[in-house]
């Protein structure tokens, strides 16, 4: 049998540390969760979303999956969505996404990687929705770059027009939703500007779902 002793050991050590900070800690914890953050973002080892934002536990709940993507009808997704917005009722919703993302650069490889590759196909979908700009961009590094930016923008996408969080918008609740970009090489988080926080500010955008303007 292996245990896995040393990561046992450093969890004694980080808990012991908590406590020596803040006796009350853990105590607080088991009584409630109450974040304001919900946060989505890649399954990438190198972005942890408490760390990168330097928040102690309880502060953010968080979804992770391969290269940030916010499928219609992922139960998974969705559900953590809903119990964040009407359970843990957060104020904000985070779309983190990555430059070099693994998962975006597999999708557009031309490579075959087995099953993962029926889950980049909503990769695929991004960039053909963007393929006029993608192309244009020569350099591979900078176009894999700018399109787990413009990822990050199809997912905000996605939260928005899911049915919890239209429906918070309808009841008046505050939640905002923000489109970030984490960058690997400096550990600099930036803000990609598309923050939605109501249906009026999603119709302003073009992003509504199901709505269609005719010429
Ligand atoms: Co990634």
């Amino acid at each position: 049998m292996k245990t896995l002793a040393h990561l046992l050991q450093r969890n004694q050590e980080w808990a012991r540390e908590q406590l020596r900070r803040d006796p009350q800690f853990f105590s607080r914890l088991t009584q409630l969760q109450q974040p304001e953050y919900l946060w989505i973002g890649c399954s990438d080892s190198r972005v942890p979303a408490n760390q990168i934002v330097s928040l102690p536990p309880g502060e953010v709940f968080v979804h992770r999956n391969i290269a940030n993507v916010v499928v219609h009808t992922d139960m998974n997704c969705l559900s953590v969505l809903q119990y964040a917005v009407e359970v843990l009722q957060v104020k904000h919703i985070i779309v983190c996404g990555h430059y070099g993302c693994g998962g975006v650069k597999a999708a557009m490889d031309g490579q075959d990687h087995g099953q993962i590759d029926n889950w980049l196909r909503h990769i695929q979908d991004v960039a053909r929705l963007h393929q006029d700009e993608l192309f244009h961009i020569e350099d591979e590094r900078a176009r894999i770059d700018r399109l787990c930016e413009l990822n990050v923008l199809e997912q905000v996408r996605n939260v928005c027009n899911t049915t919890v969080v239209k429906k918070a918008w309808k009841a008046g609740a505050e939640l905002s939703v923000h489109s970030w970009i984490y960058g690997i090489a400096n550990g600099i988080l930036q803000d990609l500007g598309a923050c939605i926080s109501s249906l009026e500010q999603l119709e302003e955008m073009g992003w509504r779902s199901g709505r269609f303007e005719l010429d």
